[in-house]
């Protein structure tokens, strides 16, 4: 049987080519979704080929994506040549005793998925959607973002010969990100608009131009990033955490998660499923909201999301109902943390020597918060992903180890963990005083 593309909507299910440029159910307007005859999958012999090709010099064995290609084959063998590889994935699990003190538990594994070639876990799906799109011909792709994907798309297709465009929300956008896209050689266009808006927008220009879409509605980029829970439970030696916490914008990355997870455990790769904990910004919660009631009530998208961690400053998250189901299957929550609590978590965690930008620092912030609810129990085994690399937002870090960070409203954010730099005379002995 071929791979083929299907709505996610249970009361439709229409089926398409995988090979169609769609990226809505053209019945009922549903998300669509890559599925695969895994008949012949065994997973006691995949494990084994999975170790031994960390030991091989071959790109598809050495990118911590396609390493895992039997998991989401929807290029056939003829097609592989397509594949671009900045050796992506292979991201570490990190121990942080700092970090798990902090969050109310005894301890906390991070997966650090800003070690990836361009500073996200989005290079985890953009080698898969760009694949995707040199296997169909395309000769330009298109995203919206507030950072990491545009960095990650412009590498991807500059490696791989597309001409990437990328749209950005003006002045809402890290400047290190900003700069990656540009140095990576894409065309960029900064638009007076919010996230949802300028999506809407893109969606439009890509359908009048033949433009092929690179955000996480494209199904091709949550089966690349469904290996960060593959490469995972490797690393766990197959041992399934009790939760997975993860930070929440658009909802892909969830959305990969849970059907990455229900995959290996369908197919016998682990033998139970991780709770999945996602946490947003307060100030951009629409999915926290949703899911106060157990989603009863209609999905109501926020209008002027805001919040300094611009990576989930998203008010109409497009993968809502995929998230939805991750959470009820996996029995997960959702929580949500304010500007102070993110700042203080992100400080522990680069207190740590870890370190990542704002919307990674949620995790630990709605850890905290879960722990002391008791929904998280103090011994149970956490892995925090980390979405994207310190860096990001240095603008921030620095403001906040000062006492300068402002939230959004303007009311200032303390410097719990600050640490200042100190200005010195240029003098030996008055600098070894203060040393000492
Ligand atoms: N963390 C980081 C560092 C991100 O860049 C993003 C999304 C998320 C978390 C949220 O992931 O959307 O799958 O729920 N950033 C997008 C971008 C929107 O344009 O780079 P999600």
């Amino acid at each position: 049987m071929q791979p083929d593309l299907v709505c996610f909507n249970p009361a439709c299910r229409a089926r398409f080519g995988i090979t169609e440029v769609l990226y809505n159910c053209t019945t009922c307007g549903g998300l669509l979704e890559a599925a695969y005859d895994f008949s012949g999958i065994n997973a006691s012999e995949l494990k084994t080929t999975w170790r031994e090709r960390r030991m091989s010099n071959d790109p598809l064995c050495q990118s911590g994506v396609w390493r895992y290609r039997e998991l989401f084959p929807f290029l056939a063998p003829e097609d592989e040549h397509n594949i671009i590889t900045l050796r992506e994935g292979n991201t570490p699990l990190l121990k942080a005793p700092r970090a798990a003190e902090y969050g109310g538990l005894a301890e906390i594994t991070f997966k650090h998925q800003g070690f990836n070639p361009t500073g996200s876990f989005k290079d985890n799906g953009m080698t898969a959607g760009a694949a995707q799109a040199r296997r169909l011909g395309m000769k330009r792709v298109a995203c919206v973002s507030t950072g990491n994907t545009s960095a990650s798309m412009a590498a991807y297709a500059s490696a791989g010969g597309l001409e990437p465009l990328i749209f950005i929300p003006n002045g809402n956008i890290s400047y290190g990100k900003l700069a990656q896209a540009l140095e990576y050689g894409a065309k960029t266009f900064q638009v007076e608009a919010n996230f949802d808006q300028i999506l809407a927008l893109v969606r439009v220009l890509a359908e009048r131009l033949g433009i092929y879409l690179l955000n996480s509605i494209n199904p091709f980029r949550i089966e690349g990033q469904k290996s960060i829970v593959i490469e995972m439970m490797d690393q766990l030696d197959w041992q399934v955490p009790d939760w997975i916490v993860l930070p929440g914008g658009n909802l892909g990355n969830v959305s990969a998660f849970g059907k990455g997870l229900r995959e290996m455990y369908k197919l016998g790769f682990i033998d139970r499923l991780p709770r999945l904990g996602v946490v947003q910004a307060a100030g951009s919660s629409p999915f926290y909201e949703y899911m106060l009631d157990g989603g009863k009530t209609p999905f109501h998208a926020q209008q002027h999301p805001e919040t300094l961690a611009t990576a989930i400053k998203i008010g109409d998250p497009v993968s809502w109902p995929k998230a939805q189901f991750e959470i009820e299957t996996t029995n997960g929550v959702v929580e949500r943390a304010d500007e102070q609590e993110i700042a203080d978590a992100k400080a522990v965690i680069g207190a740590c020597g870890i370190g990542c930008e704002p919307a990674s620092a949620a995790t630990l912030a709605g850890i905290r918060k879960l722990t002391a609810a008791g929904v998280i129990h103090r011994n149970a085994s956490v892995v925090a992903i980390l979405t994207g690399n310190v860096l990001k937002d240095p603008d921030y870090i620095y403001r906040y180890h000062t006492g300068e960070l402002k939230a959004p409203d303007n009311s200032p954010i303390r410097a719990t963990f600050g640490n200042k730099p100190v200005l010195v005379p240029n003098d030996a002995d008055r600098i070894a005083e203060l040393i000492s």
